[in-house]
């Protein structure tokens, strides 16, 4: 068998990580692992309980009422949240706030922690997050930080929307991201940063194509493969 490699993708929201997670995963014969998901999953869990994300109390102790897994179909990962596959229903506003909360929240990281390790460990995968290479593969063979300004992410993100929701607008959009950026980067438990051996990739001028070239390059680099 051939070894497994891990290779651990952070950044932003909008910086475009799963569709270059997706594309590596494609070229490497690797799986993607969307971890953003399960934190979307926990928090379509309580919105539909009606229980607040940011109620603390209630939602830890709601935890232990969920079971959720990933399974692939097809190359293409589907999250199953007590026996109910919700991939399609986990990309609305009201979900990415609600995940930016409970993912906040250090009981919530710890139940899905295992699910993600697990994963990595038995199979080379290309996993996408905040907190990959500092808190959940802290070993892995490489871990790229991919970012771009602030005003290019909120574009990408708005373009992505408008298919869905054309009423949706750029401001909107924009101030969304900046505070569910500022959420996600200064909580106290697993801050989305860069891990100091992370290669920070900026994509601002790069198109899928080009980032996705010099992802390859610096997993070849680094894995050795
Ligand atoms: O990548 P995404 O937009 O699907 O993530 C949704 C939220 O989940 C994001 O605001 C922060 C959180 N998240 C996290 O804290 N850690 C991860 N590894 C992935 C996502």
């Amino acid at each position: 068998m051939s070894k497994i490699i891990n290779v651990a993708i952070d950044g932003p929201s909008g910086a475009g990580k799963s569709s270059l997670a997706k594309a590596i995963s494609k070229s490497l014969g690797y799986i993607y692992v969307d971890t953003g998901a399960l934190y979307r999953s926990v928090a379509l869990y309580f919105i539909r309980c009606g229980i607040s994300t940011s109620d603390v109390e209630k939602v830890v102790s709601g935890l232990a009422n969920i079971n959720l897994n990933l399974i692939y179909k097809d190359g293409v990962q589907n999250v199953i949240l007590n026996g109910e596959n919700v991939s399609a229903l986990i990309r609305t506003n009201e979900v990415s706030m609600g995940a930016s909360a409970v993912s906040a929240i250090p009981e919530v990281r710890e139940f899905l922690l295992e699910t993600q390790r697990q994963l990595a460990r038995e199979n080379s995968v290309v996993m996408d997050g905040r907190d990959i290479g500092t808190v959940i593969l802290p070993n892995a063979d490489v871990k790229i930080f991919l970012t771009a300004d602030d005003k290019k992410r909120a574009e990408r993100r708005y373009e992505e929307l408008r298919q869905k929701d054309p009423s949706v607008t750029f401001e909107e959009v924009y101030e969304a991201m900046v505070n569910r950026d500022k959420n996600d980067s200064t909580r106290a438990v697993a801050p989305a940063i860069k891990a100091d051996d992370a290669v920070l990739l900026d994509n601002t001028n790069l198109d899928e194509r080009q980032t996705l070239e010099r992802a390859l390059e610096i997993i070849r680099d680094k894995a050795g493969i």
